[in-house]
């Protein structure tokens, strides 16, 4: 039986802010149980729900020597969907009403987490065969595990794998800072370590120090080892692009189940769907107020609002789009206030045609994702993405860009051999992005069946973790011998 701990900084059921948290809260769930002992460890933050942190359980108390600091530490421990996940208390660096705060504390504060972790592990009695580390809140934990733990009898032989999800955060800070915080020696601190342009980069920590790089997408992969992509880390990866293999996310099939989902009005499969459609779009109008109209063409849209999610294309064209087209637009997100107040205001402009929730909701999103006609997702870069995955398995239509995960898992519709999953354009432009939701749109509204089948063959593609989980028993099977 292989032991594997998962580190993260978030994880569904516990604590959510994208798509990492679906990732390390399902992909457990999917091991081969035989084979594979998967954990989870997560920072216990004060902002997790009250009921979920009433069931955890005390393990162990210790301290954490973290360069001058010593820093008190709990694990607490509480069992979700059957998987064993363990959390660190420290009630100083986890206070806070979201999981991240500003960035000069969060180095510090994941600095501890990294350590912790490590820390833990014999006193948890669980010593890992493989530590899998998540992003760059979890990157010096393979640093702390090369530079401080190896020469440990138990630790000797625990490999780490490192997942990107996502190489724009990197968790970058000044160089002697972290010197200071972490106590690590000098040579860390060079260009072979974690520095990188006279800074210390956790994400490079992670790259460096792992035994085994994974991206969420094939795509993804080769994208971040070029200028382009790499935001600064293709030459660090490129130099190491022997370990490194894109395995593209999974959908919790379980969670995101048309059939069986208990937030959507009218639960469907592909047999029912056409019948059902109506039924979950007329719900999400009436939850937008927006007007019941039947056969208008209606786009979903579910994110972040940010610069990486595509939303100043969709600055760029809302306005002439909404006035010239008969559409309905149906918003459910939170993130940069410049783009909140664009929908609030063209919500105001176009009441009939444009409806924004600002905010998070869990029922809502999948009401979206069960009622709009089309999902739209313009990304400027996407690692792997889930929201499009959700929508085929909602048999609502992507409209994507082709980048990372989404040229991956989105086929482009073709009139001529009525093939394809969804619509997708390549440059990063709002003229090609208005242009593909034309088409879309002249598909929906003149070749209605052709629509039907497009959508019906989303729903039948399978993105479940089913083959995906298998390539990481792979690599885990590979570190371990
Ligand atoms: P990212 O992790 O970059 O934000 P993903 O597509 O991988 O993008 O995952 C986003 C996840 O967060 C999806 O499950 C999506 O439905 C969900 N999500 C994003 N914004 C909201 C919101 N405002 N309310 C509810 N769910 C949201
Ligand atoms: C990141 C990426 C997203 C990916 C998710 C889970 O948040 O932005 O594309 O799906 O991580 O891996």
């Amino acid at each position: 039986m292989k032991k594997i701990l998962f580190a993260s900084s978030e994880a569904v059921p516990f604590i959510k802010t994208g798509g990492l948290a679906d990732v390390v809260g399902s992909l457990p769930k999917y091991f081969d149980r035989k084979q594979f002992d998967v954990r989870v460890i997560l920072p216990k933050y004060a902002c997790i729900d009250q009921k979920l942190k009433a069931k955890m359980k005390r393990v162990a108390d210790f301290t954490v020597k973290l360069g001058w600091r010593n820093q008190s530490a709990r694990i607490l421990k509480a069992k979700a969907d059957g998987i064993q996940y363990y959390f660190v208390e420290n009630e100083f660096y986890f206070a806070g009403e979201r999981p991240y705060g500003e960035i000069y504390q969060d180095v510090e504060k994941f600095a501890f987490f990294s350590k912790a972790v490590l820390e833990a592990l014999d006193k948890i009695n669980f010593l890992p065969d493989i530590i899998h580390c998540n992003d760059w809140q979890t990157g010096l934990l393979p640093v702390f595990l090369c530079e401080e733990y190896r020469a440990k009898e138990d630790y000797r032989n625990i490999r780490t794998v490192f997942s990107i999800h996502n190489i724009c955060f990197q968790g970058r800070w000044i160089l002697h800072e972290v010197k200071d915080i972490t106590g690590l020696r000098e040579e860390v601190f060079t260009m072979r370590g974690i520095e990188a342009y006279g800074e210390s980069n956790y994400l490079k920590g992670g790259i460096v120090y792992s035994d085994a790089v994974t991206a969420v997408s094939e795509t993804y992969s080769k994208e971040i080892m070029t200028p382009e992509g790499g935001m600064g880390l293709d030459g660090a990866l490129r130099s190491c692009s022997h370990k490194i293999s894109g395995i593209v996310n999974g959908l919790d099939y379980e969670v995101f189940h048309p059939k069986k989902d208990a937030y959507i009005a009218a639960p469907f499969d592909v047999k029912t769907f056409a019948a059902n459609k109506p039924k979950n779009k007329a719900k999400l109008q009436e939850m937008m107020g927006l007007p019941k109209e039947k056969d208008t063409f209606l786009i979903g849209m579910v994110s972040r609002m940010s610069d990486q999610k595509g939303f100043d294309l969709v600055a760029y064209i809302l306005d002439e789009f909404l006035e010239k087209e008969k559409v309905q637009i149906a918003v459910l997100g939170t993130g940069e206030s410049r783009y909140e107040n664009m929908f609030r205001h063209f919500e105001k402009k176009y009441p009939k045609k444009l409806s924004a929730m600002i905010g998070y909701s869990e029922s809502a999103a999948h009401q979206i994702y069960a009622g709009a006609d089309a999902f739209l997702m313009p990304s400027l870069f996407e690692p792997c993405g889930l929201s499009q995955l959700i929508s085929l398995r909602y048999g609502t239509v992507p409209i994507v860009r082709e980048t990372g995960g989404l040229k991956d898992t989105v086929e482009p519709y073709n009139k001529y051999t009525n093939e394809g999953t969804g619509f997708s354009f390549a440059h990063y432009n709002a003229h090609e992005m208005a242009d593909m939701i034309r088409f879309a749109m002249e598909v929906y509204y003149t070749q209605k069946q052709n629509w039907n089948q497009l959508a019906a063959r989303g729903m039948k593609k399978n993105f479940s973790w089913e083959s995906s989980v298998r390539k990481y028993e792979r690599l885990y099977g590979c570190l371990c011998n």
